[in-house]
């Protein structure tokens, strides 16, 4: 088979890396892919919503599976784009994928289907949401309805603070359109984690368990960033546990959207606060988890071609999905300044230094004549592999202090809280 992956980030390295372990795979296109994918797969210089010349692409080089990484082109409508005209291609439609771009939608549909999550109101007008949280008071949780690149969302513990926020997002629209609604949420608090699944509508095949890093810094301090680290699986989730999220929050979900007629087919991405009450949705995402996908496929045991090919058919419980022993740690190495500013086209030394039990997933690398350089904020996602957290960790550790580039910075905590739960 020939397959195009779309984007071009750590996930799409993932998962392109993941698909050529597939004997049925021929060859792996990427659009627009980055300097890692090009030493795997052939790179196209086609953008992630250039729906038309995406299509064109596939048509014209006879791609038999489209798979598509990030969530805005999933919004756009991608999906719908390829199946009207009868390219095959794996991912949530655009209606489907409303649970990750709306987060008022997600959330009337969870309160339809009875899934526990934190009490929430959505408002369209700034002083009815100035009165709403002014009544309930901080901490809580003020979000752009709307995509935000992750900045969307501000857990606010102090009233001055959920203010600000409002006036930010519906005085001053710093996220546009986005913020045109806003979702406010009561705050939870506890662990949070993620578990993702495979979905074709209605069979739901759990993923391994995964919990990302989202600061920039150590100890969780810092500003927000896109995940600075991941391990799977999580340690101190137990099977009992994972069986009552599938049960109580993914299967209703993927059940109670194929009845109202919005089927889900493909990656359903469940963030998930375990609270004292029980595990509660914090968000629904409509795709793979970057890095979450860094450190989930290379444990997965099943030919991922397999499961999206089934998905693509409805056939998804005929396939077996099954996990490698052992676990998997990723520490993303980033540029100096990143959440914020950073310089870009510096070279990366050390890649060819790596050893076993170390897989580099390139995220912002540019191919040059000089080498590889760094084009973004998240540069690598080094990845370790293990019989335990504390092996992967070992080894994904020993092969950052391999690799360098001016500046860069990344955490040298990721897995550590969770190693304590393993002993
Ligand atoms: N790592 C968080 C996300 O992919 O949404």
């Amino acid at each position: 088979m020939n397959i195009l992956v779309i984007g071009g980030g750590g996930r799409e390295h993932t998962i392109a890396w993941k698909l050529l372990q597939s004997p049925k795979v021929k060859k792996v296109y990427c659009a627009p892919g980055n300097g890692g994918i090009a030493g795997l797969a052939q790179n196209v210089p086609i953008g992630v919503n250039d729906f038309a010349a995406l299509a064109q692409f596939a048509k014209d080089e006879g791609i038999d599976l489209t798979v598509v990484g990030p969530e805005d082109p999933l919004l756009g409508g991608i999906v719908d784009f390829f199946e009207e005209r009868n390219l095959p291609i794996y991912g949530p439609n655009g209606k489907a994928a409303l649970i990750e771009g709306s987060k008022s939608f997600a959330k009337s549909l969870m309160k339809r289907y009875n899934i526990p999550t934190s009490e929430y109101e959505s408002f369209l007008d700034y002083e009815s949401a100035i009165a709403y949280v002014r009544e309930k008071g901080a901490p809580i949780v003020v979000k752009a309805d709307g995509l935000a690149a992750g900045k969307g969302v501000v857990v606010a513990e102090t009233l001055q603070e959920a203010e600000e926020a409002l006036r930010q997002i519906m005085q001053d629209h710093v996220f546009g359109e986005a913020g045109a609604r806003v979702v406010i949420e009561e705050c939870m608090r506890g662990e949070e984690l993620s578990l993702l699944a495979f979905v074709d509508g209605e069979t739901v095949k759990p993923m391994i368990t995964s919990q990302d890093h989202k600061r920039i810094f150590n100890d969780d301090l810092g500003p927000n960033t896109g995940g600075m680290g991941t391990y799977a699986p999580v340690p101190h989730m137990s099977d009992v546990l994972v069986d009552e999220v599938v049960e109580t929050i993914v299967k209703p979900m993927a059940k109670g959207m194929a009845s109202d007629g919005i089927p889900f087919k493909g990656i359903l991405y469940t963030g998930l606060m375990i609270t004292e009450q029980g595990p509660k949705v914090v968000e629904f995402n409509a795709r793979f988890g970057d890095p979450e996908t860094q450190v989930i496929l290379p444990l997965l045991e099943t030919d991922l071609v397999d499961i999206f090919v089934a998905t693509i058919k409805g056939e998804l419980d005929a396939v077996d999905v099954t996990w490698k022993k052992g676990s998997a740690v990723c520490v993303v190495m980033a540029a100096p300044g990143y959440p914020g500013e950073y310089p870009k086209g510096q070279v990366i030394q050390g890649l060819n230094k790596v050893r076993d039990q170390v897989t580099v997933f390139h995220a912002g690398t540019k191919e040059t004549d000089e080498g590889i350089v760094t084009s973004g904020g998240r540069v690598l996602g080094v990845v370790g592999t293990g019989e335990n957290l504390e092996k992967a960790r070992e080894a994904a550790y020993a092969a950052v202090a391999e690799i360098s580039f001016e500046g860069a910075q990344y955490r040298t905590d990721i897995a550590a809280k969770a190693m304590k739960h393993q002993k």
